[in-house]
């Protein structure tokens, strides 16, 4: 047994090194980030299974811009109607996502698109399900101005609140030195996403299995489940394992056929009218939430490439089995229905036409019900045993 699983090991980690080979880009980290330069260290996360946490040279960590950044994203009073906080769609309780198909925001309006967890979103290349923003602190500037989240007009609001209240005027002063009056949206965007950097998740049932060493960590289930993750399965091409972590994502844009077959018909007239419109101005934020249509173009809306309709971003499956329902759409109810869409070869049902722009690497897998129960049960190992991470506050305390 033991020299099986040896071999298994040393086979997976050959498997993660050709990948690595394969796509140079995967340990470049966004501008403006480094990590583990001594003039700016990333946060160590401490987690098994993680890497440490890319820190902006210009956002540097500190105890009291976290505290500032947890009240920031909790505050309803940042809302046209008093009741929507990042927290009403990233709750704390559910793994940061709400458990919803696709957000309910102010006034009870729904988006077009499920919300992602933001635990570990601190490692995303580029953030939403298209990319379209760079870094945490560019993206939290978005839901409080799109008319189906926080819904204000403008940042004004948010500026006046935090103006007259004591706890924020002191608490922007100590941390950026700023008089409250001298605030801006900048400052409010940095202190959320110090806040994000500390949402970290690892050390899960498969990271004490694979980068620990602990045959008994995962179920017999979970370890079949795993050997077809990186074998038949193919998961392992998109949703990476590297030697010594994992975010289970290649930080790229796949179409593996979700939400495209709805606009199948009317690619080419919805992707020539959303390129006009993007010539003419429109906000692609508040386009692709609002318009179901226009969100099923994926990162075609982002890029105008033809090759990315339907692309997504290639989601982390760490807490995944928290994070229900799937897919950016949330069409998915259960990782059960997400193994018969991949078996199935990217149509969700069985002897459906593929869409035009499916990634190459969907295809058919043909496993067999045990090999997707194996599958499902493997991706359950994947919770962590500590979804937010007191370390890393405790580590930036101490630079
Ligand atoms: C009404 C629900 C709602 C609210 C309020 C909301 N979000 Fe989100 N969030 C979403 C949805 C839906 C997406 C995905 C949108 C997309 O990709 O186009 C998202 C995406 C994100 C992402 C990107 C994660 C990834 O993996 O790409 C982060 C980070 C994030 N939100 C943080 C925040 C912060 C910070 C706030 C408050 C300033 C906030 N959100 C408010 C629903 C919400
Ligand atoms: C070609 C790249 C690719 C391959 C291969 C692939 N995935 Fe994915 N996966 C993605 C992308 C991209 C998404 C998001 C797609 C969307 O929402 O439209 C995704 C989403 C998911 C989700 C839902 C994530 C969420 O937060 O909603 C799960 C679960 C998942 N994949 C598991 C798997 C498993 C298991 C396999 C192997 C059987 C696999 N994937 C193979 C690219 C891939």
């Amino acid at each position: 047994m033991r020299v099986i699983l040896l071999l298994f090991w040393s086979m997976t980690g050959l498997f993660a090194n050709v990948h690595a080979a394969d796509n140079p880009q995967k340990h470049t980290l966004p501008p403006g980030s480094q990590s583990n330069s001594p003039a700016n260290p990333g946060v160590a996360s401490n987690l098994l299974g993680l890497p440490a946490v890319p820190i902006p040279v210009d956002n540097p960590q500190s105890p009291a811009k976290i505290e500032l950044g947890d009240k920031l994203f909790h505050d309803k009073r940042f809302s046209v109607d008093g009741t929507v906080s990042c927290s009403k769609c990233h709750d704390d309780k559910m793994a940061f996502t709400d458990n919803l198909p696709t957000s309910a925001g102010n006034r009870g309006q729904t988006g077009t698109r499920n919300a992602p967890t933001v635990l570990n979103a601190a490692y995303n290349k580029r953030q939403f399900w298209d990319g379209r923003e760079p870094d945490l602190e560019s993206q939290s500037k978005q839901p409080l101005i799109n008319p189906v989240e926080h819904g204000l007009s403008n940042y004004e609001p948010i500026l006046e609140i935090i103006r007259t209240d004591p706890y924020y005027q002191t608490a922007f002063q100590s941390v950026f030195g700023v008089a409250a009056k001298k605030v801006t949206i900048d400052h409010v965007a940095k202190a959320i996403a110090s806040f994000e950097r500390t949402l970290v998740s690892g050390d899960s049932a498969f990271d004490r299995y694979y980068f620990k060493r602990q045959a008994d960590a995962m179920t017999e289930q979970q370890v079949r489940g795993f050997s077809l993750f990186v074998g038949e399965g193919r998961c392992i091409s998109c949703h990476v394992i590297e030697q010594d972590q994992a975010l289970f994502t290649d930080g790229q844009f796949h179409n593996i056929g979700i939400g495209i077959n709805q606009i199948q018909q009317d690619v080419p007239r919805l992707a020539q009218a959303f390129q006009v419109a993007k010539s003419k101005g429109i906000n692609v934020d508040v386009a692709v939430l609002s318009d179901k249509k226009s969100s099923e173009l994926g990162r075609f809306a982002v890029t105008d490439e033809l090759s990315q309709i339907g692309a997504f971003k290639t989601s982390t499956l760490r807490n995944i089995d928290l994070t229900a329902p799937y897919m950016h759409d949330g069409s998915l109810k259960t990782l059960k229905d997400v193994m018969n869409h991949y078996n199935n070869g990217g149509v969700t049902k069985k002897g459906d036409r593929v869409n035009d722009f499916l990634d190459g690497g969907i295809r058919p897998l043909n496993l067999s019900d045990a090999q997707v129960d194996d599958l499902v049960a493997f991706m359950k190992a994947l919770t962590g045993s500590k979804n937010a991470n007191p370390t890393s506050t405790q580590t930036a305390k101490e630079n």
